[in-house]
């Protein structure tokens, strides 16, 4: 079997496989329904919420064009706060459907500081929501959510938060940090195949989409609403993967959400030691170092591609590279989900031999 670390999808439970090959049901049947609705259920517990929870048959960025979608219309000025790939696609998507987006970014590696999004809010007072990345799988960066949630309420804007890697992993009390809309992904920390986002709805983003006239179609908040509420989804939902969430979500909440987040931080800092302790140097700075992918920066001569395969081939161990301008600057271990320090002990092992072949000198 393959030691699959890459940020998501994570590899899976063998209960959860199992569930996998369960047989169809009937969509709009009474046993679909009571599943759809104890699923609801167990994610409202693990986001912290009272408010609506939806699963939506779609990947994380499905959910974030819900997310704006849902609570914007054309027009709207939007501050989009940056730190790497993902926060880049936030922002792109709103500009897309025709918001006018006021880019705050940070350099990659660092995270967002709240004072300058006060800064940017107070001057720009017609902003009327925020989009922040929890955690951004891009560059092993999470951001102070409390903070920034602070200053965003502070101004009564909306905020619409990526958590698609942080969700189920590293705490987000979604309503204590009140947080409008908060978008996680089934492939990330929920033990599950890909195929669901899932979305939180604040009652201040139900105002919000009252008003709201992006075109919107298939992510309609109302519908999902309207549908939930008969135990139902409007369109034909991704069955099984509801199907493995009715093991992988009992499973997370017998092992219990703040032992799972210390989990994380432990094997994040397993990961951060391991790689240091290789003459390795950590591309995220470590005061706000992520606990579910630590990106690796290349140095020391290091051809991370060769490491890759290397990686690949001889000890059949998944990493990620970096994306678009850190191809070939860093690498990644994702460590969300099923994951002990166990699995990043052997990473780093392997990677004590890789490193050498692939041109790393210490
Ligand atoms: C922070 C973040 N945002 C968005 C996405 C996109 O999610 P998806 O590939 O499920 O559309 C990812 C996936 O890696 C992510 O980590």
């Amino acid at each position: 079997m393959e030691n699959l670390r890459i940020p998501g999808p994570t590899p899976l439970p063998n209960e959860v496989l199992k569930v996998m090959s369960r047989q169809m049901i009937n969509h709009r049947g009474a046993e679909f329904g009571q599943i759809l609705q104890d699923v609801t259920a167990k994610l409202k517990q693990l986001f912290l919420t009272k408010d609506d929870v939806f699963l939506l048959t779609g990947s994380g960025t499905g959910g974030l064009e819900a997310a704006i979608v849902n609570t914007l219309s054309p027009g709207d000025k939007v501050l989009s706060v940056s730190v790497g790939v993902f926060g880049e696609r936030f922002g792109s998507i709103a500009e897309k459907f025709g918001a006018e987006v006021i880019p705050l970014r940070f350099e990659w590696g660092k995270a967002a500081d709240a004072d300058a999004i006060r800064k940017a809010l107070l001057a720009n007072p017609g902003i009327k929501a925020v989009l922040v990345t929890h955690n951004e799988t891009s560059t092993g960066v999470t951001n102070d959510l409390a903070s920034i949630s602070s200053v965003v309420k502070e101004s009564g804007k909306l905020l619409l938060v990526d958590a698609i890697s942080s969700l189920g992993s590293i705490a987000l009390p979604v309503d204590d940090w009140h947080v409008d809309v908060a978008v996680t992904a089934s492939q990330k920390g929920w033990m599950a195949p890909p195929g669901l986002a899932m979305v939180s709805v604040s009652q201040e983003a139900w105002q919000a989409h009252t008003k709201a006239k992006m075109p919107r179609c298939y992510w309609d908040f109302t519908v999902a609403k309207k549908y939930l509420e008969k135990g139902q989804t409007p369109w034909t939902p991704a069955v099984s993967v509801v199907f493995t969430f009715t093991v992988a979500l009992e499973m997370m909440l017998k092992e219990g959400l703040s032992n799972i987040i210390a989990r994380h931080a432990r094997v994040g800092k397993a990961a951060r030691d391991g790689v240091k302790s290789l003459g390795l140097s950590l591309f995220a700075e470590e005061s706000c170092a992520s606990n579910t992918v630590t990106a690796v920066a290349a140095s020391n001569g290091l051809d991370t591609k060769k490491m890759l395969k290397t990686l690949r081939e001889d000890y059949k161990i998944i990493l990620s590279g970096g994306q678009q301008k850190l191809d070939g600057k860093i690498f990644r271990i994702g460590h969300l989900g099923w994951v002990t320090e166990n699995d990043i002990r052997a990473v780093i092992s392997a990677l004590k031999v890789a490193l050498p072949q692939a041109g790393f000198k210490r």
